[in-house]
């Protein structure tokens, strides 16, 4: 039995790249667990996100995005983390065992330092404890599922080596066996999917091109991606083509094959290319992008979802606590 479980920050519009990197990849997985645990792991995105309005608007839209991309919540638990009080209550516990030093050799929390001594500032300016406990409270939402399984993108890796350790030193205190020691799965698309700019895209480089949108969007961001000079009639070298490494992860391999003959031999021009990245997106996300507006203006139905989803996980949950408080004496 597999129980797969990730989650996914409210903080932005899902765009190409997370479709790509994460989502259809955790949805696939799902298809060949026992079990798995979707989430919007809105609890982390407050570290960053202090607009309510915004806020909101993110966590509904990271929820329609799942729904939308084909995530099932008859099959799959589908739920908001914040709607999961045992997390944070785990989460509590967690920190209660959690070596101080081991925060301050995690990632998000190293960058965040470096850049403030980079500047020459203080150390700690604006650097919240929401950030720097950020692999305990991530490590809650993964122990507190039993999750055999965690698919995440390369930088997340560290996070669930240090949920494993927190997990194993509670085991190990206590001498109990309370808490399952997750494992990650790299789902790795390759290589990250570029933005317009060439760069990885990210919501971060303001390059995205977004999963739902209006036709009007996708042709501003995708005829905005940048190529090389060549025009329609030279060949063109189509590795490192962005327009051409966003529509091959979107596409068929037949698909691919017959854009990159076409571009080589100097049949299509950019432009072209850029005209069938958007027919694609078209072909493959129109219909959904109708009902992700759907939800977007009835967020009602995505607040009945998403608490039935945690209705249904919540029992699981109470399990665990159970078992972690009974190991720690409470
Ligand atoms: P962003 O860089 O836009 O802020 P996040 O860091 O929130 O994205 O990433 C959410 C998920 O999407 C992660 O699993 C990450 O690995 C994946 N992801 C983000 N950008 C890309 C990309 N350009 N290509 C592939 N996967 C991506
Ligand atoms: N930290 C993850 C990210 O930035 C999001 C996340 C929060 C997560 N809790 C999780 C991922 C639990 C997997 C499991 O992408």
């Amino acid at each position: 039995m597999t129980r797969v479980l990730t989650g996914i920050k409210p903080t932005g519009n899902i765009h190409l790249g997370n479709y790509v990197g994460a989502i259809r990849p955790a949805l696939r997985r799902a298809e060949t667990a026992s079990e798995s645990f979707f989430f919007m792991a809105d609890i982390h995105a407050l570290n960053q996100v202090q607009d309510p309005e915004l806020y909101r608007k993110w966590t509904y839209s990271v929820a329609a995005s799942w729904l939308c991309s084909g995530l099932d919540p008859e099959v799959s638990h589908f739920y908001r983390q914040s709607d999961i009080p045992e997390v944070f209550e785990l989460a509590t516990i967690l920190t209660t065992i959690t070596p101080k030093g081991w925060m301050n050799k995690a990632h998000a929390y190293k960058a965040a330092l470096d850049k403030n001594r980079e500047a020459g500032i203080d150390d700690d300016v604006d650097i919240n404890m929401g950030l720097y406990t950020y692999p305990i409270l991530m490590a809650a939402d993964i122990l507190i599922f039993d999750a055999d399984i965690v698919p995440v993108g390369k930088d997340q890796i560290q996070h669930i080596e240090i949920t494993r350790d927190i997990a194993e030193r509670i085991n190990n205190f206590y001498k109990t066996e309370a808490l399952i020691l997750p494992e990650h799965e790299l789902q790795a698309a390759a290589q990250a999917m570029p933005g317009t700019d060439g760069r990885k895209m990210s919501k971060s480089y303001d390059n995205v091109v977004p999963l739902f949108a209006s036709k009007k969007e996708w042709k501003t961001a995708i005829y905005s991606i940048v190529t090389d000079s060549s025009e329609r009639h030279d060949p063109k070298t189509v590795d490192g083509a962005a327009v051409y490494d966003i529509y091959a992860a979107l596409a068929t391999e037949e698909q691919t094959a017959e854009l990159r003959r076409a571009l080589e031999a100097g049949e299509l021009g950019w432009g072209d290319a850029k005209g069938e990245l958007l027919k694609l997106l078209e072909d493959v996300l129109g219909e959904s992008v109708e009902r992700y507006n759907h939800y977007m203006t009835n967020t009602k139905e995505l607040d009945e979802i998403l608490q039935a989803g945690a209705a249904k996980v919540r029992p699981y949950a109470r399990e665990t606590i159970d078992r972690v408080r009974e190991a720690v004496g409470i």
